[in-house]
Formats: C-alpha cells, sequence, structure tokens
C-alpha cells in the first residue's frame, strides 16, 4: 500500500470508520461501444466508456450519430448520473447503503436490444455499483414513427438489509450545448393549462408538485425546451417531455458552470425516502420524450399520434357526444328532473347521459359537498327507482349512460368514515384539515383498495347499462401520514398511493372495457400519460367560459390530442352561442346545459352543430393531426387546424378574443397538391358566410401560401371552414 493509501485508511480509522475503503486500483480497461437509441429523425446515443460508466454523447437530430470519441467523456457526461462519488451537479440517484455509505458507483453489466414490433424497440441497459449488490436497469423504449423516446429505471438490490432511496430520476438526459427556453404549462382549479416562458441561466430550475393527489392542480407534468431562443410552432429544435406520473413529480432544469443542461425528470423526491428492502424492485414513472428540428407543432403532432396509438384507450373509436347534468342541476335534482333532461340528450343527438355528482348516500346524503362521500348507495330519496330505471330510461331513448364517481375519496359526514376514521391520510396529533369538506383515502392500506374496488365494482357490475364513468378527485393532499403505513415507511405513503390507484383503474379499465371513462380532478388536477392509459379522454377545466378555454385547450394542445380533451358547450357567462360551439368543436364535444331552456334559434344551432360535428368534424378533430396557427397569447385571435391523415379533409377554427381587424390566416398541413373546396359551416341561424371565397376550389399549396380571411372582427365572432380535396 503506498503512504498516501496508509494514510487515507489511518484517517478513516481515526473517524471511527470500521470498513475498508476501495483499493485504489483501476478497472481493467475494456473497449468502449456505443449504445445508439433511434428513431426516424432523432437519436440518443451512449457509450459504454473503458471504464464501464454509461455516458450520453447526443441527443438531438437522427443526422448527427456520433463517433466513438479517443478519449473518455468527463464525469458530468454520464448518463444516469449517481451521487456520493465524484459527481458535482444533481444526481439523478442517491441511495442510502446498508452500512450507512450515502455513494453509487454504477457500472455497466451487459445490454439488450429487442425489437417489440416494427416500431417499437426496447434498450435495457443493466448496470451494478462496483461493490454493492446494487442494481439498475435502464430502459428506453422508442417509438420509431412517432419520434418518442420513453425512459425508466428499475432499481434493486441484494444487500443484506434495507437501502434507502433518497433520489430516484426516471430521465436525466444532457442537452447539447445551446440556451434553453423552457416553457411550462400552470395554473390552478378553473385556470389550467397556462403558458409561461423562460430562459434557463445557471443554476437549477425547479418545476415540481409536492401534492400527492390531485397532484398537477398547479403545474400539468410536461414541459418544452427550445434551442436558441423561444420556442415556435414551425421551426427549431425543440424537446418535448412529460412524465406518467399522477403523483409528486419534479422537473429539475441544471444548468451547469459550463453551460449545459442536464433536465432530471422522476417523482419528487422531497418527504419521499424509499426503504427497499432486499429483492424489492423500485420501478420508477415513466418518462417520454420528443425530439423535433421543426418546432413545437411538430412536438405536438408526435405525442399526439403516440398517445392515440399506444395510449388512450380505445381511439380507434370516436368519442361520443354527451349531456352532462352538473352545471344544469348541481346536487339539486331527482328522478323527474333527470329523466326530462334524459329525454333531451336524445334530442340534441347526444349519445351519453352523465349523472354527475350527488346521487348517493342515503344517511348522509349526497345533497351538498359536506355529505356522502364514501356512502356509494343510491340515495332512495332522490332516485326511489334505483339507477337501473335510469340505465333503462336512457336506454328506451337511444341514449347511454354514465355516471359520476370519487372513489379515492369520504366526507367525514358520512357511513364509512364513521365505520373507519383511521382509513383516511392524515397526521398523528393534528387537526384533520379538510378540502371541499373531504379526506383522501389511504390507498397504501389494503382494505381501503379493496374498498375502493368494491365501491366500482358494485357500481358497475349489477349495472352494465352503465357504459361510462367520470372519475373524479377533489382534493389534493396536504397531511401526508398514514395510520396504516409503519413509522418509517411514512415517506413511501405518496408513492404507494399512486401505484395502488393505478393498480385499481387497470382493474377497472380490464374489468369494464365497454365502459369509456374520463377522468376528472376537479377539473385539470390529474393530468399525465400514466392514468390516462385508463381513460379515454380527460376534464381539462371547470372553467367552461369559452373565452377560456381557447386558452386551457391550446395550452393543453400541446401534448394532448384533441379526441382525449372533453370540451363542452355551457350557459356560463352567456358567451355568444356560435363561439361556445366553435370552441367546444375543436375538442371531445359534449354540453352541459339545459335543451330544453334554450331559444328555438340556440336549439336548432345547437342540434346543427351536433349534427355537424358527428357527420363531419369528429373525425378529422379526434384523429387528425393539429396545427396551432395563431396563438391566443399573442394578439386578439387564436386559429388552428386539424388535417385528417390522409390530407382529404382539414378544419380550420378560428376564435376572436378581442375586438380587431380582420386578419389573413394561413392553413398548413395540407397537400400542396391537390385542390380543396373552401366552405364556411356552422353558421348562426338567420346568417349567410362573409368568407371570401366561400365554396370555391383552391389548390393546397396557394391556399397555405395566401391564406383565407374570415369575416372575423369583433370579440366572440369565430369561424370554422372546412377543406375538402376534390
Ligand atoms: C368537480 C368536477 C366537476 C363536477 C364536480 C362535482 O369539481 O370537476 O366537473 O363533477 O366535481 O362535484
Amino acid at each position: 500500500m503506498s503512504p498516501s493509501n496508509l494514510f487515507a485508511k489511518f484517517c478513516l480509522l481515526a473517524l471511527g470508520f470500521t470498513l475498508a475503503p476501495h483499493p485504489l486500483t483501476a478497472a481493467p480497461a475494456t473497449s468502449a461501444e456505443l449504445i445508439p437509441v433511434n428513431t426516424a429523425r432523432s437519436q440518443m446515443t451512449l457509450l459504454v466508456g473503458t471504464d464501464q460508466r454509461l455516458y450520453q454523447l447526443a441527443y438531438g437530430s437522427a443526422g448527427n450519430s456520433p463517433a466513438i470519441p479517443a478519449k473518455t467523456p468527463g464525469r458530468d457526461a454520464e448518463f444516469y448520473p449517481q451521487a456520493g462519488d465524484g459527481f458535482l451537479f444533481e444526481p439523478a440517484l442517491l441511495a442510502v447503503h446498508t452500512d450507512g455509505n450515502t455513494s453509487t458507483d454504477l457500472r455497466y453489466v451487459s445490454h439488450t436490444v429487442t425489437a417489440l414490433d416494427s416500431n417499437v424497440t426496447l434498450t435495457r441497459i443493466e448496470l451494478k455499483d462496483s461493490y454493492y449488490p446494487f442494481h439498475v436497469a435502464l430502459n428506453l423504449k422508442t417509438y420509431r414513427n412517432e419520434d418518442v423516446i420513453e425512459q425508466w429505471a428499475e432499481i434493486s438490490h441484494d444487500e443484506k438489509g434495507q437501502v434507502t432511496l433518497e433520489r430516484f430520476a426516471s430521465s436525466s438526459p444532457e442537452l447539447p450545448g445551446g440556451n434553453y427556453w423552457l416553457t411550462q404549462f400552470h395554473g390552478d382549479w378553473a385556470k389550467e393549462g397556462q403558458l409561461a416562458e423562460e430562459q434557463l441561466t445557471f443554476g437549477t430550475k425547479v418545476l415540481d408538485t409536492k401534492l400527492g393527489v390531485r397532484a398537477h392542480q398547479y403545474r400539468t407534468p410536461v414541459f418544452l425546451l427550445s434551442k436558441n431562443g423561444p420556442a415556435r410552432e414551425d421551426a427549431g429544435e425543440v424537446y418535448g417531455g412529460t412524465l406518467g406520473w399522477s403523483g409528486s413529480y419534479q422537473f429539475a432544469f441544471d444548468v451547469d458552470p459550463a453551460g449545459k443542461l442536464r433536465a432530471l425528470t422522476g417523482i419528487n423526491p422531497f418527504n419521499s425516502a424509499y426503504h427497499l428492502a432486499r429483492h424489492q424492485l423500485f420501478n420508477t414513472p415513466k418518462m417520454f420524450w420528443s425530439w423535433s428540428a421543426a418546432g413545437k407543432g411538430q412536438i405536438s403532432r408526435n405525442f399526439h399520434r403516440w398517445a392515440r396509438r399506444y395510449i388512450l384507450r380505445d381511439t380507434g373509436q370516436l368519442r361520443p357526444v354527451l349531456l352532462n347534468n352538473w352545471e344544469t342541476t348541481g346536487f339539486n335534482f331527482n328522478e323527474p328532473k333527470l329523466t326530462a333532461l334524459l329525454a333531451t340528450a336524445h334530442d340534441l343527438g347526444a349519445e351519453v347521459f352523465l349523472l354527475d355528482d350527488g346521487w348517493f348516500g342515503d344517511k348522509y346524503p349526497r345533497d351538498n359537498d359536506r355529505a356522502g362521500l364514501g356512502d356509494w348507495q343510491v340515495n332512495p330519496r332522490k332516485l326511489p327507482d334505483g339507477l337501473g330505471y335510469l340505465t333503462q330510461a336512457a336506454h328506451q331513448r337511444d341514449v347511454r349512460f354514465g355516471i359520476w364517481l370519487e372513489p379515492e375519496m369520504v366526507n367525514p359526514a358520512s357511513e364509512l368514515y364513521h365505520r373507519h376514521p383511521d382509513w383516511v391520510i392524515g397526521q398523528l396529533h393534528r387537526e384533520p384539515q379538510l378540502q371541499r369538506n373531504q379526506l383522501n383515502l389511504d390507498l397504501s392500506r389494503p382494505a381501503v383498495r379493496d374498498y375502493v374496488w368494491k365501491v366500482i365494482n358494485d357500481t358497475l357490475a349489477p349495472n352494465p347499462g352503465i357504459t361510462y364513468v367520470k372519475w373524479d378527485c377533489n382534493r389534493f393532499v396536504t397531511q401526508p401520514g398514514s395510520f396504516y403505513l409503519k413509522p418509517d415507511e411514512q415517506s413511501h405513503l405518496l408513492i404507494d398511493y399512486n401505484w395502488a390507484l393505478y393498480d385499481i383503474m387497470g382493474r377497472f379499465a380490464t374489468n369494464f372495457p365497454n365502459v369509456t371513462a374520463m377522468l376528472c380532478s376537479g377539473g385539470g388536477g390529474r393530468v399525465d400519460y400514466q392514468a390516462l392509459r385508463y381513460f379515454h379522454t380527460f376534464w381539462p377545466s371547470d372553467r367552461t367560459d369559452p373565452r377560456d378555454r381557447v386558452f386551457i385547450q391550446w395550452g393543453y394542445s400541446h401534448f394532448f390530442p384533441a379526441c382525449a380533451i372533453a370540451a363542452h358547450v355551457t350557459r356560463m357567462n352567456e358567451r355568444p352561442f356560435k363561439f361556445t360551439l366553435d370552441v367546444a368543436f375543436s375538442g371531445a364535444l359534449g354540453f352541459d346545459l339545459d335543451f330544453a331552456k334554450l331559444s328555438p334559434d340556440e336549439k336548432a344551432e345547437a342540434l346543427a352543430a351536433v349534427a355537424l360535428y358527428k357527420n363531419d368534424l369528429r373525425p378529422i378533430v379526434q384523429q387528425g393531426d393539429l396545427y396551432r396557427l395563431v396563438s391566443p397569447y399573442d394578439g386578439q385571435r387564436s386559429a388552428l387546424d386539424f388535417v385528417s391523415e390522409d390530407r382529404s379533409h382539414a378544419v380550420l377554427f378560428t376564435y376572436q378574443i378581442a375586438s380587431g381587424p380582420a386578419d389573413t390566416v394561413k392553413p398548413q398541413g395540407l397537400d400542396p397538391q391537390r385542390h380543396y373546396r373552401i366552405r364556411e359551416v356552422n353558421l348562426a341561424v338567420g346568417t349567410a358566410s362573409r368568407l371570401p371565397g366561400q365554396d370555391t376550389v383552391v389548390d393546397g399549396a396557394t391556399l397555405m401560401r395566401d391564406g383565407i380571411t374570415p369575416a372575423c372582427t369583433k370579440e366572440f365572432d369565430s369561424a370554422v371552414i372546412e377543406f375538402t380535396a376534390e
């Protein structure tokens, strides 16, 4: 042993360490190896260095595949950096080993590349600590045509005892040199999906949530990173990222002193230390990335196509037009009132009638939001003939029947709470904090999981006529304690909760494949691509004023396809009816109004609108490609178009949000060679189109170059223009 080694050993012993430090011998040099992770247009290239560490050489254009460098890269280029053994910045992993060692030193063991089908390939890289039997498998799944890369980590160990995970990123790529502009999508109840963009500078910018459940209340787990300038729709290098996790998450954008950006994403490590037993597997949630050199519009189209193909349920089926009763009745309904509304669903041409909150609770009836959650028995005073009667009434009118559930929650004023006060999430010795008069049920407790599943099963199994569910979740966690978990497992609560939730959602989707499902969390409090695997649509916001919906739907459209974004026509703030219809057309159309109370003109417009949507617009909007044309953040109007995959049919929407001169809008995505008939549709009763070029035929190239000029000048003017190839 060299004198300096001896000295080091002496110092450690003097400090009370009994373990021998690692001998300072270098690992045998092996040859370096590239691991390319490719999609059609993008590539991420990893390198196994001669030191057996895993590095990242590139993420960006498929045209720039790097070669093996002459010299092993610096530690700052590690792909999944670990804390405690030489890495200087934000680590992806921090593990405390059974002997208290807070460092990890992962080295490459092996990797496999498996083609799952002609479009999807899984690259799995096994890493192991150089000393401890501690393993990390990094998984990279590529979706070739959609340019999406999915990443997650699987962590396990064979140490004698518990290893504590303090940090556990899903993904932590370094984005190549340049200045980056970060766009986040923040908000609050009734104000979801708002864009804010800023340039990243040195240090760590953290976007996170610590709310555990309804965790996206203030921020959806999505972001854009645009290189060398603010993100543009149709040009420039942009990375889009979204995490499939409904709980607390953290995005940390770390710009090191050399100006290099690392984007760490995953479960929020805050108050979430996870004690991992021997052989237990810790899975991180999935992180989804897409890269494009053609701006954020292409990033959106990549995610939309990918979500329609791989994530959302039944995207081959068009989303039904539904009529909801919430904004019409609130909690105040009975059987005759609902039956009358049901009849209007049929008159309107709606395909589903969705009965919202308020149908349950006996001893503690759900007549307002102060009671009843937890007691999922029909309220016999409101609905004396039960759900079967309503489903039949709907069936007789050729309308499907749907129901609202909020199975994860309980009101203290409920039989459930009186039976099981310890089933809630809360802290010992603290006054329970209510939100909307309710508490979260503790899904880490097996009996609660069984109960929540039973609520769903007992509602749906005996009532096969219920073929639609709106799954709501109206509060977040402010006292993250479990009366079930042991003291040293308390920090597991919010992680275990969300995996248990997915398990129940999965059972729901598997056992009731014919039930269409809407994900809701007081609006957009839970919108992510893990939860959405079990749903068809989500409810973006309780704010249904179409003026605000222009912004909210614009925001969500960056990552989520229109077929998933429920958009209802309501009378909130009594906006002009045509504008209200036109805004809802650009999502999965529904209604939440009393059709019988509309004026004769409005009734005629609603009927014509439903027919137009069902016969013409629905497949283009729900299955086509979106082009955002004019941002509502830039001026008085917003415009977007959807183009069918074969480019034979397109529809353009323009919404005037303030008065201003008529302006030309240039559609995108058309086939330049083909000729399209231009037709303004959905005209208000008694009006004719004032669109120059109405009912003429123009080639796609001219249309996209010269645009069209809808006669929209006043606040709430709007136009819907179809292009049909001839
Ligand atoms: C939440 C939902 C609403 C409605 C109410 C019912 O706020 O977002 O759409 O279902 O709950 O209480």
